[in-house]
């Protein structure tokens, strides 16, 4: 067993934050499955929504992202985070990070501020098209510096260790967790009273998706184990425009090309959104997302098309430099003809019910960042609100778990003990159960949804559970089997939470209740196992 003050799990910018403030007091693990740069925060294209000059206001960010969340974000909250976000990005710029600048006329530099879908000012600060690997870039050069940090890669967190799961009678606290090595297989046990999940989200439990490989819900699936309250799964974003091409997956096409005029338009060229909502290509991605799908139905096309050819050439590759190599690498010049884009899943706004400390339901464990669920997206999140929610929940959870004095749960830690056997047919199985749980969910789950699809998603699910639950008991412990059994979890979670609402609101849509009902839904969907 090894023990540290602080645990982190997770590499993006929740989890970098944290571990960088949190190494002024103690020593810090960050366990990460893969490398250190493979996360969510890295491929973010967008930016940071941050109120930055005069011509903005707090109330009018607050006002954004409380009409996005339609009804279920918890102002508290989105205030709170809102307000804190110039000093955080205060200290990311005096850690490295650097935001584009623009000439503001008077011989002066100011921030270059984007435009999204849903906000009514220019507030995005953005690094070109590449902001989430500027950040990520930055922080790991500053985690490399710190002599008390430890980044252990290649080591995927399998549970959360608790006095609930260990029998004792007490308020239930997490005292660590059980990683696997994968250089050697050995399970090992980590220990410290606080461990702190920035995980990220699940975009890989859809089959179309713009997330990296690591997105597989492992902090939800963990937490959901070990007793805590989850909340508002059924929330999952659909991103509108990610790029439609046979052999690129998974890339995204910026909100900001919306934001710096980009049109929609169908198979016969036709501009479609303003049938959909006065915002046009700038509405919430919920209904931009729907109107898509709307479109593709009703006409049979595989696609649309995202046409940003009416701007100068050179505008376009100076500030969309990776979506115009990218592109252009697959054939196509995006400053001269449309790019195919589909909705694919994003975003996750519900996780593991936190508050705005990042404090869950039990003792010692914290979520920050994709993986929690504090309140500020509510139905839907408002276009780069995550980054901000990220670095604002790492620094409210650095000072409350070094507020005073935790008191230390003194029980000794159980050694992991697993299964022997490995078995090459059942890895077969396990890569057979990991498309099926995919396929499924795009199917059943999507951006429409009805009872009766989301019935059959539950009842397949069910039986990929039993699956797993056999491999798992039985066999040595694998990531792919450990990313198979949170992958099922949470699609489970994500089907139970949409089952059990019975409206149409934010990002859950479905046919049999296509309204909003106030009078008996207006909260969020909270989940405990029993
Ligand atoms: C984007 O660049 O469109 C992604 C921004 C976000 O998801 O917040």
């Amino acid at each position: 067993m090894r023990e540290f003050d602080f645990i982190v799990l997770g590499s993006g910018i929740a989890g970098l934050s944290f571990a960088l403030k949190a190494a002024q007091k103690g020593s810090v693990a960050i366990v990460t499955k893969r490398s250190s740069s493979d996360s969510n925060t890295a491929w973010a294209q967008g930016g940071v929504a941050c109120v930055m000059t005069g011509e903005d206001s707090f109330d009018l960010h607050v006002r954004d992202t409380l009409a996005a969340g339609a009804g279920l974000c918890h102002e508290d909250v989105v205030r709170s985070i809102v307000t804190e976000g110039p000093t955080r990005i205060a200290e990311l710029t005096g850690l490295g990070v650097h935001f584009d600048q623009r000439e503001n006329g008077n011989g002066t530099m100011e921030p270059d501020l984007g435009r999204e879908g849903g906000h009514t000012k220019r507030r995005i600060l953005h690094a070109r098209d590449a902001t989430g690997r500027e950040i990520e870039t930055r922080l790991l050069e500053r985690i490399a510096e710190h002599p008390r940090i430890e980044v252990m890669e290649n080591h995927m967190a399998v549970d959360f260790i608790t006095t609930g799961k260990l029998g004792y009678a007490m308020e239930n606290s997490c005292l660590g967790v059980y990683v696997l090595n994968e250089a050697t297989g050995i399970v090992e046990t980590l220990r410290s009273d606080v461990t702190v999940a920035a995980t990220g989200g699940c975009g890989k439990v859809y089959l179309y998706t713009t997330n990296p490989d690591v997105a597989t819900g492992d902090g939800v699936a963990m937490a959901w184990r070990a007793g805590a309250v989850i909340a508002n799964m059924e929330f999952v974003q659909f991103h509108p425009t990610c790029l439609y091409h046979p052999s690129i997956k998974s890339f995204l096409i910026s909100e900001a090309v919306r934001g710096e005029g980009g049109i929609l338009i169908n198979e016969r060229g036709q501009r479609f959104m303003e049938h959909h909502n006065p915002q046009k290509e700038l509405a919430p991605r919920d209904i931009v997302a729907r109107a898509i799908d709307a479109e593709m139905k009703r006409s049979g096309a595989k696609c649309v098309y995202l046409d940003i050819t009416h701007k100068p050439a050179d505008f376009i590759r100076s500030r969309f430099p990776t979506i115009y190599e990218t592109c252009l690498q697959a054939g196509l010049d995006i400053t001269k003809s449309p790019i195919p884009v589909v909705p694919a899943a994003h975003y996750q706004c519900g996780g593991v019910k936190a508050d705005v400390n990042g404090e869950t339901s039990i003792r010692g464990l914290f979520a920050i960042g994709e993986v929690a669920c504090t309140g500020l997206h509510g139905a839907n999140r408002l276009a780069s609100n995550s980054l901000l929610e990220g670095l604002v929940a790492a620094h409210r959870a650095f000072e409350k778990s070094t507020r005073g004095k935790r008191e230390r749960v003194e029980i000794s830690l159980p050694e992991w003990r697993s299964g022997q056997v490995q078995d090459v047919d059942e890895l077969v199985v396990i890569s057979h159960n990991w498309e099926e749980v995919r396929r499924l969910m795009w199917d059943y789950v999507g951006i429409v949804r009805t009872d009766k699809r989301l019935q059959r998603a539950a009842t397949r699910l069910r039986n990929l559970h039993a699956e797993v639950q056999e491999f798992y008991w039985n066999f040595k412990v694998t990531t792919d089997l450990l990313e198979l059994r949170n992958l099922v979890t949470v699609a489970s979670l994500v089907v139970d939470c949409a089952l059990s609402r019975k409206e149409s609101r934010g990002l859950h849509f479905t046919l049999d209740y296509p309204e909003r009902d106030d009078r008996r839904f207006l909260r969020d969907t909270l989940m405990r196992r029993v």
